[in-house]
């Protein structure tokens, strides 16, 4: 880490407020120096006090109105500069926002966090960094990694950025957003921190779901001294498989010719938990034993002639043997020619309609074609064939195979964050905290119980990576605990994150709820992987306490139920 002392004795202006612990003089909120960060030019920077201010909720980014927020708000932009090729320049430009709670108010935990993105946006100031700097005390900042965003800031559009004019890809932009933004955030972040309060953050924490949980492995595998603790939900890390993965269904409709509507899927997932739901000893309308529900679980027993009157609509639908094969046939994922797996499938009570998306032809017809997840078309249209026109409709087991061939041998090494060896983050005294949603409908939980596999691999079977990486994966909840379904998630991981690293308190269970809209309300603790919890058969079963983390192999209802 560099610090700011040398650099700026010069031209500091230095305020009358040290304090005991000062390493660098303070600057005001409006001349605050520029930042150093190799291999860029900082090009500008200005901070503006921001008094009772207020950033209104826009679900489901931000839920609530962050309001009385007081904060020195900084904006840095900054362009790369390649020192190998001299006479092309990535021409770049980064814009990168703190927000910092204001020296008058005394109210900076001495905590720095860097906040992560979602889909195609390395981060979403300041919608992301408000709630952190506003009422939790940190120095909090985000990026945009030079990334246009699309029109009304559409983080599921990539298009103003992919490619450049002549349609070739925009690798600076892709380098920005696959891991370079992540560090560049990090180092300026806390610069800045540093300048305006006269001595370092204590600590730095990064949190992120989705893209942002991708963008918490990056740092932990590439910049590991750049944070002490991470918090990385749902991450998006084996990027160039799963992303291939998410066609799946979308090959799976075409193949079968039929493209069901969001009331048959969402009847196939009801059908799941209907079986499925208590084999866990308790009746929630969550699939709890993920593991029972798969050895009993049969959709041509159940599904075919099953009638079922559509929520939207008030139509009738009896459900075919046709949609039970294709059900099928989604849960196991796509697969090699010889037939092993090529990647995971949905898991049974994941919600089926973002990745079998299917739309009407048009308004005045009942004929549906598929609608593939943004995040999927667009890596496939846009990186993997260069082909903006590109055609799902024709996409079969073949094309997506050959598809996944590309994704992996062009991307794999730019984009995924699925480097197994952690030592030198264990070795900077990094602890990093997983989480996934068991139903995840986007990105597959598989993804991250193989990434902590894969950890424990590399560092040998002797050591425990529970010293510094934790996974907790959450029964019934949905993709970054978004709402579509109603599990507990984690209400705090942060909060766990730093009692591990600043009081050397590991978490073995996370506080967990449901949000505020699922229809059955209850509170749950989620386990340290590969621990589940389980109802204790005595207390309210809506209560976290009446539930105990026992290893899997222990459940007497695995045993029940696979009879
Ligand atoms: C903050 O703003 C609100 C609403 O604009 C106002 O009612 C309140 O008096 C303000 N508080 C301070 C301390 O200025
Ligand atoms: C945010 O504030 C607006 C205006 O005061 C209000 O209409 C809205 O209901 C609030 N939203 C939330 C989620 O509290
Ligand atoms: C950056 O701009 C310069 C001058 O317009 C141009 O020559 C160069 O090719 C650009 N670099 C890239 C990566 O597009
Ligand atoms: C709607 O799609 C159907 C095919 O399913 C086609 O026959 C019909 O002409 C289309 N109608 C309009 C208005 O485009």
């Amino acid at each position: 880490m560099f610090s700011l002392f040398g650099l700026l004795g010069l031209t500091a202006i230095t305020t009358a407020t040290p304090t005991a612990q000062s390493h660098s003089p303070s600057h005001d909120c409006t001349s605050l120096p520029h930042p150093h960060l190799p291999g860029a030019e900082i090009l500008s920077v200005t901070g503006t006090e921001l008094i009772n201010f207020t950033v209104p909720a826009v679900p489901p980014l931000l839920n609530e109105n962050i309001t009385d927020i007081n904060v020195c708000a900084v904006t840095v932009t900054l362009t790369h500069i390649d020192t190998t090729h001299t006479d092309t320049q990535p021409n770049d430009t980064v814009t990168i926002q703190i927000w910092l709670p204001l020296k008058s108010h005394s109210q900076w935990s001495s905590r720095f966090i860097g906040v992560g993105g979602s889909a195609w946006a390395a981060g979403i100031p300041p919608l992301t960094i408000a709630p952190y700097a506003a009422h939790r005390g940190f120095a909090a900042a985000a990026t945009d990694a030079g990334l246009t965003p699309g029109p009304d800031g559409d983080i599921l559009d990539p298009s103003p950025w992919a490619l450049n004019s002549e349609g070739s890809i925009n690798e600076v932009l892709l380098e920005n957003f696959a891991s370079r933004s992540v560090h560049d955030l990090a180092v300026v972040g806390k610069a800045v921190t540093e300048a305006y309060y006269g001595r370092p953050a204590e600590y730095a924490y990064w949190e992120g779901c989705s893209t942002g949980g991708r963008q918490g492995l990056v740092t932990a595998q590439r910049y590991p001294g750049d944070f002490d603790g991470i918090v990385a939900g749902a991450p998006a890390g084996y990027w160039t498989w799963y992303v291939m993965a998410e066609l799946w269904p979308q090959v799976v409709m075409n193949e079968e010719g039929y493209y069901p509507n969001k009331c048959e899927w969402d009847a196939v997932r009801g059908d799941v938990v209907e079986v499925c739901d208590g084999l866990d000893g308790v009746v929630d309308g969550v699939v709890g034993d993920l593991g029972a529900c798969e050895k009993v679980y049969r959709p041509e027993r159940t599904l075919p002639g099953k009638r079922v009157v559509c929520e939207e609509d008030g139509t009738e639908v009896v459900l075919s043997e046709r949609l039970a094969r294709m059900a099928e046939s989604i849960w196991k994922g796509p697969k090699t020619e010889s037939g092993s797996p090529l990647w995971y499938g949905l898991t049974l009570g994941a919600p089926l309609d973002s990745l079998a998306g299917t739309v009407a032809v048009n308004e005045s017809s009942t004929d549906r074609i598929g609608a593939p997840f943004p995040v999927a078309r667009d890596w496939t249209r846009f990186w993997v064939t260069q082909n903006p026109s590109f055609d799902f409709s024709t996409l079969d087991s073949a094309g997506l195979r050959d598809l996944f061939a590309q994704s992996v041998a062009k991307f794999e090494a730019v984009i995924d964050s699925s480097e197994p060896d952690l030592s030198r983050f264990h070795q900077a005294g990094g602890k990093l905290l997983v989480w996934h949603g068991e139903a995840d409908h986007i990105i597959f939980p598989q993804d991250s119980i193989r990434y902590h596999q894969e950890v424990q691999k590399a560092a040998g079977s002797k050591k425990s990576v529970d010293e510094f990486f934790r996974l907790f994966v959450a029964p019934g909840v949905d993709h970054c605990a978004l709402g579509s379904i109603d599990g507990a998630g984690p209400t705090d991981a942060l909060a766990a994150v730093i009692d591990w690293v600043e009081k050397d308190k590991a978490p073995r269970e996370l506080p967990a709820a449901t949000l505020a809209t699922a229809k059955n309300q209850f509170t749950r603790k989620l386990c340290a992987y590969p621990l589940v919890a389980r109802y204790d058969g005595k207390g309210d079963p809506a209560k976290a306490e009446s539930y105990n983390c026992v290893a899997q192999s222990t459940c007497a209802q695995v045993e029940w139920a696979a009879e």
